[in-house]
């Protein structure tokens, strides 16, 4: 999950980052009230999780209050990037004498953790890597023995920031370490990283994201979560423990069994739905291996509820799991769902003990249900229904 920076800036200073006070606001009245509090010059920043704000106009310099709601007024509902701003974050203006850089990522590639950072930091810090990449150090770190002072100091001496500030650099350095290992992030990010005119170090923007894997033991995080752009059946699936994801402009639903065989699947149906003025599939759904009738029922309902589909294609390749124990499934995940079953079911069944599968289907004789041989022809059949 990525965090806006208002978030980003709460956990830094939870963890002794450095950071200005910063307030959200929805409105321009909001914003107003917000930079009378903070006092003189604030900055209005854009809260979308998209990176070049600054660029795009996302950033602005108010003078004082009155001026913080007009700059509200202009970047509220901004589309930076496809991201439309519903929110910005009110800060001081910082008086910045230098912007630098200051990273930790997961570098998944070399398999360790990775500090990157330079004095040559602020909005142009990507060209910085890719014309003069000498100007960025680049210093793994163990997982196991994370990040020492005298390892701090090193990285700091490495990236050739000022000896007057180095100790400053390396306290922060450690923090977003802590930071970092603390909440389980995959990415910690400060850019820029200010000196100010009165020799101060401040994180004035951040980028963290978290590792997802890891939220069963962060249960702070879940109030992180931005829910105006969930989706409300992603939410309802993930609840119930399934693999879904909502495409756009879709109007067939997909049940398969194997992430490999859903994501040929989601092919077919868009190539099938050609024939049919451009029928597509509205989800990615893998039930997975064990396919009992209660996951069939929980994904059935799912895809049910899902306004935008018209027909249904469940394709299963029965393997550990055999098609008659799919089929059973189907059939009572129709009595469990009873009336709230509505939309005609496509369902093309191969592999281990089809016989019986197909033989299930047909004796409960479902009038929503419909069977076909192979997969190219169920896919046609769902696209046609779907396009009624
Ligand atoms: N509180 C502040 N006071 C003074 N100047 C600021 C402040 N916050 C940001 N700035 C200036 O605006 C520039 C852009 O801000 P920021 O880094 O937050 O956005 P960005 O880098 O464009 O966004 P992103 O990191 O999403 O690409 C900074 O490099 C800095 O010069
Ligand atoms: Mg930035």
């Amino acid at each position: 999950m990525d965090l806006f920076e208002y978030q980003a800036r709460d956990l830094f200073e939870k963890h002794g980052v450095p950071v200005l006070a910063g307030a959200v606001a929805t409105t321009p009245a909001e914003a107003e009230s917000a930079a009378a509090k903070i006092g003189g010059k604030v900055v209005v920043k854009a809260q979308v999780k998209v990176g070049g704000r600054g660029k795009a106009g996302g950033v602005k310099l108010a003078e004082d209050a009155a001026d913080a709601r007009l700059k509200a007024d202009a970047i509220l509902g901004m589309d930076i990037k496809g991201h439309i701003v519903h929110k910005v974050m009110i800060a001081g203006a910082a008086p910045i004498a230098e912007e630098y850089y200051l990273a930790i990522l997961l570098d998944r590639s070399n398999r360790t953790f990775l500090v990157m950072a330079s004095v040559a930091g602020g909005m142009d810090i990507e060209e910085v890597a890719h014309k003069t990449p000498e100007k960025l150090a680049k210093v793994p770190v163990s997982s196991v023995d994370g990040i020492s002072l005298a390892q701090a100091k090193e990285i700091v001496a490495k990236g050739a920031f000022p000896a007057d500030i180095a100790d400053q650099v390396a306290d922060v350095l450690l923090k977003l370490w802590e930071t970092f290992q603390s909440e389980d992030a995959t990415l910690v990010e400060v850019n820029p990283l200010v000196k100010t005119s009165d020799g101060r170090i401040i994180a004035l923007d951040g980028k963290v994201t978290l590792d997802d894997n890891a939220d069963f033991r962060q249960p702070d995080h879940a109030e992180l979560v931005d829910l105006d752009s969930t989706n409300a059946l992603e939410e309802a699936a993930k609840a119930k423990g399934l693999n879904y994801v909502k495409l756009d402009n879709g109007k067939v639903g997909i049940i398969g069994n194997g992430a490999g065989l859903v994501m040929s699947t989601l092919d077919v149906v868009a190539y099938a739905g050609e024939k049919f003025g451009g029928v597509r599939p509205a989800n990615f759904l893998d039930i997975g291996g064990g396919a009992s009738a209660e996951v069939m029922a929980n994904g059935l309902s799912i895809i049910l509820g899902d306004p935008d589909v018209k027909s249904v294609f469940v394709n299963v390749f029965g393997g550990i799991t055999a098609c008659d124990a799919v089929a059973n499934g189907i059939v009572q995940a129709l009595e469990l769902l009873g009336p709230k079953a509505t939309k005609s079911i496509v369902v093309r069944l191969d592999g281990n003990n089809v016989i019986e599968g197909r033989a299930i289907l047909n004796k409960a004789n479902h009038p929503l249900v419909e069977q076909a041989e192979t997969m190219d022809g169920a896919a046609s059949r769902a696209a046609e229904l779907a396009a009624k």
